[in-house]
């Protein structure tokens, strides 16, 4: 079973693909009860329509969230039109930290996935907050960051999105780090296809989306949805699928006490193994900078909230 602690927008909708992926029953918990009831009733009213069998249930009472294997966290304030995720950091780390408290309680042996934003920051107060293993707590922000760099890729060169892959790591954020030089079509490294400045085109995109979208309609909903649930089927389906987390690093990319989005190997355990790469200059310089702007938050937090 998987338990979602937020039933807003991002949370909501991360439970309607899991149950519509057949992926796993869900628990839908929020603070405001009527908006978890509403949501999960909405959602089974659905379901012979989508044809998911799968149980939704909607409350305010942490203690439904006993014998999940997964919980994800998209409880917190989101960014506003012109605010940085960064602008969150305090308000959201008290949220964190009390839905955390309540996760050690309840699901002691559960794996722990954070949505909330600054996605890197709170998965590092997750991670102290719960005294877990650090496989078992993760954030999820480069893969979103990456989906959007693959459509950008595949939109600036005319072919399909499926024959797009990419990484991106780095902070999940305005500094963070689209790899061109990993990036390909079927194999055929990207930098033989686009020109410079279509390079520059797709990155520059690929860092302002979030924030596009968010100046049109307020907020992000389909595509983190959508990244939750690829997680939640990677992490309870054993999948072992590689892709960019935020994790808490212990001296890998020379980087220590600091959580960021590297690749890794997703798979029934959480993090199975974090994945080293070999950094072009200009990435690597890019990347430490990234780091730095996270631990700067990290620093500048308010350690009393
Ligand atoms: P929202 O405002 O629609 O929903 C947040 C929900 O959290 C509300 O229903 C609220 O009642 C609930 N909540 C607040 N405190 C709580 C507590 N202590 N326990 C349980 N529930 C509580 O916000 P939205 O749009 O769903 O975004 C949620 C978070 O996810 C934001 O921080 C946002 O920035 C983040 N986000 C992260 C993404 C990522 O890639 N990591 C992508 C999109 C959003």
């Amino acid at each position: 079973m998987i338990a979602i602690v937020g039933a807003g927008r991002v949370g909501s909708s991360a439970a309607y693909n899991i149950l519509g992926r057949h992926i796993s029953d869900v628990v839908l918990l929020d603070v405001a009860e009527n908006v978890a009831l509403g949501e999960a009733l909405d959602m089974m009213q659905a379901a012979p329509a989508i044809e998911f069998d799968g149980k939704i249930k909607g409350t305010s009472d942490f203690s439904m969230m006993k014998g999940s294997e997964l919980v994800i966290v998209t409880a917190g304030q989101a960014r506003q039109p012109g605010m940085s995720r960064m602008d969150l950091v305090n308000r959201n780390a008290k949220i964190v930290k009390s839905v955390v408290k309540e996760v050690v309680e309840y699901a002691p042996d559960c794996l722990l996935m954070m949505v909330t934003n600054p996605v890197d920051v709170m998965t590092y107060v997750a991670y102290k907050a719960s005294g877990f293993e650090r496989n078992r707590v993760f954030g999820m922000g480069n893969i979103l960051d990456t989906l959007r760099f693959r459509s950008y890729i595949s939109a600036e060169l005319g072919v399909s999105r499926e024959d797009i892959r990419a990484l991106v790591i780095g902070e999940h954020g305005d500094s963070m780090v689209p790899l061109v030089n990993f990036a390909s079509v079927s194999g055929i490294p990207v930098t033989t296809l686009l020109s410079k400045e279509q390079i520059e085109k797709v990155v520059g995109l690929t860092k302002s989306s979030g924030a596009d979208v968010i100046k049109l309609k307020g907020s992000t909903v389909y595509a983190p949805a959508a990244v939750i649930a690829i997680m939640a089927d990677a992490v309870l389906r054993g999948r072992n699928r590689v892709m960019s987390v935020s994790t808490y690093l212990e001296g890998e990319y020379e980087l220590s006490d600091v959580a960021i989005g590297v690749p890794c190997v997703l798979g029934r355990n959480g993090v199975e193994r974090i994945i080293e790469l070999k950094l072009d200059s200009e990435s690597e310089k890019a990347f430490k900078e990234s780091a730095s702007t996270i631990r700067d938050a990290l620093l500048k937090m308010d350690k009393t909230a």
